[in-house]
């Protein structure tokens, strides 16, 4: 149901086999094309510059009604989907959880047909459980769907604004090495990074403690030729990870997905993991520093490092604002009154 390639191309409503209408729901960016990054970063382009210089507003999404359903913590996602969503006209609803009819029992299904039958246009989903977005788009046929976070699977709205934001300091991603650090298995953010990063021809390396990489993953990646990700590098040891590489990409322990035990210690994981000043300097004179947020200083990153001028952390913020601005104007089809 959710959008292939060619069509995601288009970010067009498009005949499914049986001549339904598919809908573009964005679930994860293993259905982007070359130009429908580079499609969505024109767009954003145009965003960013509508919500720096002004005026803030645009009436492009006037009479669309979107809803954030949250089952798990966020700041960053959260804010800037609203934001986004507002910048454009749309009407905004927060629907809390807590407060919801989840807490008398209600299926994860029926609160979609809920969303639905009230003519809800596009539900913005977070979930602890990977794939809870695609069963939603699996059964809703007028309201669409985004993934803002599922579990440790995917996150593409975050790793459309991280190669937004590395577009904006690099002509192209292409021989790139791109180094991403930390907690890699149960990261979202590095699953969806990692298949934007190949698809844009850089050259990923991940680092990270031996039970915090995801073998099976790569395993199976590695053995397979036709794999778009059979360039991912694996690196355990960050001292020589880090040497010479562009970007430096940080993750946080997602301690919350951590079976009792999984590390020894806080500050031994620091000692051979975080990214510190000394460690940076072995990078590439100009690397650029990122990190998806929420940070946890002094374990993966140090402070210093994480407000030093090689940090792009807070672009990526704000970066995400414009991407999730593109997101919506693309699924709802108002992006052709931008002419891009
Ligand atoms: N990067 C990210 O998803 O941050 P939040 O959890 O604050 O939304």
């Amino acid at each position: 149901m959710y959008f292939k390639q060619k069509e995601l191309h288009h970010f067009n409503k498009a005949s499914g086999s049986n001549g339904e209408i598919l809908k573009p729901h964005l679930l994860d960016v293993d259905t982007f094309s070359q130009e429908d990054f580079n499609l969505t970063f024109s767009i954003a382009n145009k965003m960013k510059s509508i919500y720096t210089n002004g005026p803030k507003k645009s009436p492009l999404l006037r009479g669309k009604t979107i809803t954030t359903l949250f089952y798990e913590p966020s700041t960053r996602t959260r804010i800037s989907f609203e934001s986004a969503a507002k910048m454009l006209s749309a009407d905004v609803i927060n629907l809390s959880v807590d407060g919801s009819s989840t807490k008398k029992g209600e299926s994860f299904f029926d609160t979609m047909l809920t969303l639905q039958s009230s003519n809800i246009d596009l539900v913005i989903i977070r979930h602890n459980h990977s794939g809870a977005p695609y069963l939603a788009a699996k059964y809703l046929n007028k309201t669409l769907v985004i993934n803002a976070g599922d579990g440790l699977h995917a996150h593409p709205t975050q790793a459309l604004a991280d190669m937004f934001t590395l577009a904006q300091h690099m002509k192209t991603l292409k021989g790139k090495k791109i180094l991403i650090v930390g907690d890699v298995a149960h990261s979202r953010v590095a699953r969806s990074n990692l298949i934007a990063l190949c698809a844009l021809g850089a050259k990923p390396i991940i680092c990270g403690p031996p039970n915090l990489i995801p073998w099976d993953l790569f395993q199976n990646i590695h053995n397979s030729s036709s794999s778009p990700f059979k360039g991912i590098q694996i690196n355990t040891n960050l001292d020589q990870a880090i040497v010479d590489v562009d970007v430096v990409m940080a993750l946080r322990l997602q301690s919350e997905r951590h079976a009792k035990g999984a590390l020894p210690s806080l500050r031994e994981y620091a000692n051979l993991w975080q990214v510190t000043s000394s460690r940076l300097a072995k990078a590439s004179p100009n690397v650029l520093l990122m990190h998806p947020g929420p940070m946890n200083i002094g374990v993966e990153i140090s402070q210093e490092v994480a407000y030093s001028t090689n940090s792009v952390i807070q672009e990526q913020v704000s970066n995400s604002i414009a991407i999730r601005m593109a997101i919506l104007l693309l699924m709802t089809d108002q992006s052709e009154a931008l002419n891009v």
